[in-house]
């Protein structure tokens, strides 16, 4: 697969993509019908680039790729009455919120599938503020390779000042020559047993090429979010004061990353503050960095006037949410989690439905990873607890893969980033570290990889809080 992108094979943005994208302005915090946001999923079609001839065929949620910017102000209800007009049953997940379970969106554990042509209604009050997304949780390797994904945004009542509050979701498709999604290649198992399904061509809020209008002296809040099925996004941006304020939608306290450099695994999110400076008219790339090359997958295109001559001084941290109160004891539930399989990972047999099976017979049931020698939803949870117990989740990554770990429903911190709460942690191969947090949302919640295709073929299970 050769990577299709950088500045030359970047195309514009045609019509319909521009469109799509223009929902995503930003909307004041707090509007008033924020309480109440209808969201469908369909089928459709948008253009990506200008040469091409036939539009692309996607799965889309309000006919926008991505998905409508959903905001909603910190503690207050949103009723988002969801319908589905795809031909095939679907369910949205509201990733990295500590909401009720019921709410959860994990079709048939905590939700039926929502059948085509059907309605089921989210309702919500999301206790932290932050940057968060959505996604739909069933066959979500096909789903969301088409499209159906979208950020969200929990508003502070009294967020540091900024000029200009941005969301960055970026997105990795796979397209055949026809600028068609890659259908052929949905059940690869080479992806599978790989690093997943790596696409080729990289969308920054559904456009190439995407320009962010700025004016020097500005300070921008620009949020993060890596809505790709498997692709690690290691992104360089060439910002000397740029500080990260939040990780997985929590405030930290701000630092600057090393070199201007963001690494951002399927599915998390990373706020940063950014006082901007630069020449009048010009323009300065934002690249990622795919092997030895980097490639301009948007720009911050400088106004003609500046803003302020001086940059803001004031501090720029955010305000804590209820999380950041948590307090982890000395004393943790432990539960180990080896992660094995995987090409190169030597694993030779694993349980699936309650048979061992060997590696061959697996692989032909699409199955090639596993959680602690069982190979996708167990009957029984990894552990069962009452509210309030803290847990240490002792991840042994032990093959030869990076994975996205997510936990439904919870925040934990990783083992040595003390401070800083996650919903999502990147394993590089062979690491070993603890994820540790409170088992505080009672119901029943997924723990597995971020990686569509990894989590496709077994890299799942889940625990209950009772
Ligand atoms: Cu964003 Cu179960 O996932
Ligand atoms: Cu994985």
């Amino acid at each position: 697969m050769t990577f299709n992108t950088g500045r030359r094979a970047f195309l514009k943005a045609g019509a319909a993509g521009l469109a799509a994208a223009a929902l995503y302005r930003p909307a004041r915090a707090g509007t008033k019908d924020s309480s109440r946001f209808a969201l469908a999923a369909g089928q459709g079609e948008v253009i990506f680039s200008e040469e091409q001839e036939n539009p692309t065929r996607v799965m889309y949620y309000n006919q926008s790729i991505p998905g409508p910017l959903i905001r909603v102000p910190q503690g207050s209800e949103i009723v988002i009455p969801f319908h589905n007009g795809l031909d095939e049953p679907t369910t949205v997940h509201w990733h990295g919120l500590r909401i009720a379970n019921a709410m959860d969106g994990v079709a048939d554990m905590t939700q039926p599938p929502v059948p085509p042509g059907q309605d089921f209604e989210y309702r919500f009050t999301p206790p932290d503020a932050g940057t968060y997304w959505y996604h739909t949780h069933m066959r979500s390797w096909a789903q969301m390779a088409y499209g159906l994904a979208g950020v969200l945004i929990v508003d502070e009542p009294n967020p540091p000042p900024v000029d200009q509050d941005l969301v960055f979701a970026i997105d990795d498709w796979r397209f055949d020559r026809q600028m068609q999604i890659d259908e052929k290649s949905f059940r690869s198992m080479h992806d599978w047993s790989h690093g997943g399904r790596l696409g080729n061509f990289i969308t920054v809020n559904g456009e190439t090429e995407k320009v962010f209008a700025v004016a020097s002296g500005e300070r921008i809040r620009l949020r993060l979010v890596n809505i790709a099925n498997s692709r690690i996004m290691n992104l360089l941006f060439g910002e000397p004061r740029m500080q990260v304020v939040a990780i997985d939608g929590q405030p930290l306290e701000p630092f600057a990353p090393e070199d201007g450099r963001i690494r951002l695994a399927p599915g998390q999110r990373v706020d940063l503050i950014i006082d901007i400076a630069g020449d009048p008219g010009t323009r300065r790339p934002i690249e990622i960095v795919v092997g030895e090359y980097a490639y301009e997958i948007a720009f911050f295109e400088f106004a003609r006037e500046p803003r302020r001559e001086t940059p803001l001084q004031d501090p720029v941290r955010l305000p804590d949410n209820p999380l950041n109160r948590t307090r982890l004891p000395d004393e943790f539930k432990r539960v180990p989690l080896v992660m094995q399989g995987g090409a190169m990972g030597g694993m030779r047999a694993a349980t699936w439905q309650g048979r061992e099976m060997d590696i061959r017979e697996l692989v032909q049931n699409g199955k090639v990873w596993a959680f602690n020698g069982i190979v996708g939803m167990p009957e029984a949870p990894l552990f069962s607890v009452a509210r309030g117990t803290p847990i240490s989740l002792d991840v042994d990554n032990d093959n030869a893969w990076p994975h996205a770990m997510h936990v439904h429903g919870h925040h934990f911190v990783h083992e040595g980033s003390p401070g800083i709460w996650r919903d999502t942690a990147l394993f590089e191969r062979g690491e070993k570290a603890s994820l540790r947090f409170v088992a505080d949302n009672p119901g029943k919640w997924l723990i597995h990889c971020h990686m569509a295709e990894h989590m496709a073929a077994g890299m799942l299970t889940w625990f209950e809080v009772t």
